[in-house]
């Protein structure tokens, strides 16, 4: 970007979120947006080139729409940010010869047990799994791994379907758990029951890896702790930024998460790797490569902690091919925790106004509302309202998220003959 082109590039933006679409107003790009249904069109159409509608879970449908933006004006980059978008955008990336993931690095990101046999093939480290159609498959596999087996949906998100299977005796609800989950759970067209994986219980400490890739060059621009609800689901209850790692630890970190990177060709965009750091912290195995940025607003997170705003820099990344430098913190730590209150109909939420009062905290979001109604926490979809704090450091900031977070109470009752 030394001179300005004549002509700025266009990029092809697949389903934002309404609430981040100020993020685009600014930068030195072209928009087209494919709508996001029940997203704010107005507002879309505020900074777009164009808006158009189109089904982006499905390539043909997407790829029909993009040709008609492609004669209008070419395409140069496909950013898709959403999990369903992701494979659909990359099929339109390629057949426009724009820039974008390939449909085979997505699938190999999306399909569990493909970036398995994958890492294996590089020699990157082997974990024992199988895609399992019966129960005894996954027992089959279950006798190869000591520490217990995951069952979860090949090509799941959202935690959807996961389940820990220490001994025999817990199989059978793991697989029913596993096997009943429907992966397509945004737009139910996309429901079909998907095939579960069994694959070997990793211990340790769970971390993410939030990045940025252009021409198949990785930025790394934070590493993130992650607390769960532990087994058997591991819901994501809390993230906090950055890590605190020692040197040698990070370095392990990061060398599976790149090297996992390279090795499912990942050239473009923004990425959240999910690795656990085994027990002693000399090795580390990728658990999972989402290709797209993180949920649970770890953009968010790493904004106060770089300065950098992945958003707009992964719009830089496709649209320009540049990286950015280290940024300037806006604060030293960033968290964010989760509430998970027990189940059934919430008949009040109190607490709010003093959390928010508690230093560090910077906003309280998603919450339920009276009248809602709580699920077990089963997966992410279940959980009740966040807290994001940012403090001089990140043990400060995790402890007013904290802090904020048990200062809310989301009370319920249980709903008859639902709730256990
Ligand atoms: N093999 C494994 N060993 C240990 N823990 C695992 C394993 N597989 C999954 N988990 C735990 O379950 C969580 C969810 O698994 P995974 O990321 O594969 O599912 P997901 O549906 O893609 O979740 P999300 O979209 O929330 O990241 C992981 O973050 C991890 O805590
Ligand atoms: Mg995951």
């Amino acid at each position: 970007m030394s001179h300005q082109p004549a002509r700025l590039p266009h990029l092809l933006l697949i389903c934002p979120r309404s609430d981040v679409l100020g993020k685009f107003v600014g930068l030195p790009v072209a928009l087209t947006v494919v709508h996001r249904p029940g997203g704010d069109r107005q507002l879309e159409e505020s900074l777009a080139l164009a808006v158009v509608d189109a089904d982006f879970t499905d390539p043909h449908a997407l790829l029909a729409v993009a040709r008609e933006v492609h004669a209008r004006r070419p395409v140069d980059a496909v950013l898709a940010l959403t999990e369903l978008s992701l494979h659909p955008a990359s099929v339109v990336a390629q057949a426009l010869g724009a820039r974008g993931n390939s449909p085979a690095t997505l699938t190999l990101t999306q399909d569990k047990a493909a970036m398995r046999g994958r890492l294996r093939d590089r020699g990157l480290g082997e974990v024992a799994h199988q895609v399992c159609a019966t129960l005894d498959e996954a027992r089959a596999v279950l006798r190869r791994c000591p520490s217990g087996v995951i069952l979860k949906p090949v090509d799941g998100n959202g935690g959807t379907g996961v389940h820990l299977a220490r001994t025999e005796g817990e199989l059978a609800e793991a697989w029913a758990w596993a096997s009943g989950a429907r992966t397509g759970f945004v737009w139910p067209q996309a429901a079909d029951a998907s095939s579960v994986l069994a694959e070997e219980f990793l211990t340790g400490q769970e971390f993410s890896v939030e990045s940025l890739s252009a021409a198949g060059r990785h930025q790394v621009l934070a590493v993130t702790r992650k607390h769960t609800s532990g087994a058997p689901h591991f819901v994501e209850t809390g993230h906090d930024l950055p890590a605190m790692l020692t040197p040698a630890q990070n370095q392990v970190v990061l060398d599976a998460t790149l090297n996992a990177l390279d090795a499912v060709g990942y050239a473009w965009g923004p990425c959240h790797t999910e690795v656990m750091l085994a027990e002693g912290g000399e090795r580390a195995t990728v658990v999972e490569i989402n290709a797209r940025q993180g949920g649970d607003q770890i953009w968010e997170l790493v904004h106060h902690v770089t300065g950098i705003d992945m958003l707009q820099a992964a719009v830089l990344a496709l649209a320009h091919g540049v990286l950015p430098g280290p940024g300037v913190a806006l604060a030293g730590g960033a968290a964010i925790r989760y509430l998970t209150p027990r189940s059934g109909r919430v008949t009040s939420v109190t607490g709010v106004a003093e959390a928010r009062a508690i230093e560090g905290v910077i906003r309280i979001g998603e919450l339920r509302e009276v009248g809602d109604e709580v699920m077990p926490l089963g997966d992410s979809w279940n959980r009740a309202g966040h807290v994001v704090a940012a403090g001089p450091d990140p043990k400060a900031a995790a402890a007013a998220a904290d802090a904020a977070a048990d200062r809310i109470t989301v009370h319920t009752e249980p709903i008859e003959g639902k709730t256990p």
